[in-house]
């Protein structure tokens, strides 16, 4: 058994992967995306699985393209990679399978958009299709500042914030909830608390243990079926009337502050699975 782990940086977390891979003796390589080159029609690593650990979506997704085509099990696939590194394509897998969400429209222009935000009535969150740790996600209050974003979005944007994501605004507590899902199970869950509107733990959002019930379970596993399966962490909003919603899914998960918080050992069970799709040549679906 041979295990890769593709990475940009030894976080915490990949430490943590590693100490749990020498723990149970399993020999594994670090791959360092910094230095890798692939030759996309002749493969040239040997692995049973590799975990993707990249903090970049892009170089995430394409490695995992390749390594998809070189016959070599992955955690996650591409196809997880690409739906989840995607808000819009997320939402519509969610959509698909039935899985509660924020309503959300989508437009491809500045005047659209804006009639979209009316449409939908105030506040509105704006989302970048691509993108994490709340980064340039904005809640819009009224129509100035609306108009304000969208002109800043125009003017000074890529080409991709020209793809307008357009979120209701969900009355959540001051806290969102993060539920981790390996395989079939949602191992552990955790509470972000936060002052600001956005929980993210990176944008100072406290971690606190959150009881993983029959319910919360069965949602935040329909929601990582819904993309492809796999080893994720699901953002869930708790709305006042409609119960949960899925905010995101997210691929190659973070999880530092939720180990000690939960007590539930999440590198190792990701390495139990990574080992199982090993076995079973390629992701359990
Ligand atoms: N529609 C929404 N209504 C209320 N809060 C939201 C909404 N969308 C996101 N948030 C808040 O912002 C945080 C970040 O949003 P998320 O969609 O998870 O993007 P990111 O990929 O940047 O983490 C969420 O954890 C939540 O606290
Ligand atoms: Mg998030």
């Amino acid at each position: 058994m041979k295990v890769g782990i593709l990475y940009s940086r030894a976080r915490v977390e990949e430490k943590l992967l590693i100490e749990a891979l020498e723990s149970r003796g399993v020999s594994y390589d670090l791959i360092d995306d910094r230095e890798l080159i692939m030759d996309m029609g002749k493969s040239s690593l040997s692995y049973d699985v590799i975990l993707e650990r990249c903090i970049n979506h892009s170089r995430a997704l394409y490695a995992l393209r390749i390594l998809q085509d070189w016959g070599i099990p992955t955690v996650n696939t591409h196809e997880v990679a690409m739906t989840c590194g995607d808000k819009l394509l997320t939402t519509s897998a969610l959509i698909r399978a039935g899985v509660p969400s924020p309503r959300t429209l989508v437009a491809f222009t500045s005047e659209s958009a804006l009639q979209a935000i009316e449409q939908l009535g105030y506040p509105v969150v704006l989302k970048p299709a691509v993108g994490s740790w709340g980064r340039l996600l904005s809640k819009i209050n009224d129509r100035e500042a609306a108009e304000t974003v969208l002109e800043h979005k125009e003017v000074l944007g890529s080409y991709q914030h020209s793809i307008f994501y357009i979120q209701e605004y969900v009355r959540k507590p001051m806290r969102d909830i993060r539920g981790f899902v390996v395989g079939d199970e949602t191992i552990c869950a955790i509470y972000r608390d936060s002052s600001h509107w956005i929980t993210n733990t990176a944008r100072g959002g406290q971690a606190s243990n959150c009881p993983v019930t029959p319910e919360l379970n069965a949602l935040c596993v329909a929601s990582a079926k819904a993309v492809g399966g796999g080893v994720l962490a699901v953002d869930v909003l708790e709305d006042p009337d409609r119960g949960y919603l899925v905010s995101e899914v997210n691929y190659t998960m973070e999880f530092r502050n939720s180990i000690a918080t939960t007590g539930v050992n999440i590198p190792d069970r990701m390495i139990d699975y990574a080992l199982q799709v090993a076995k079973n040549g390629g992701a359990r679906r």
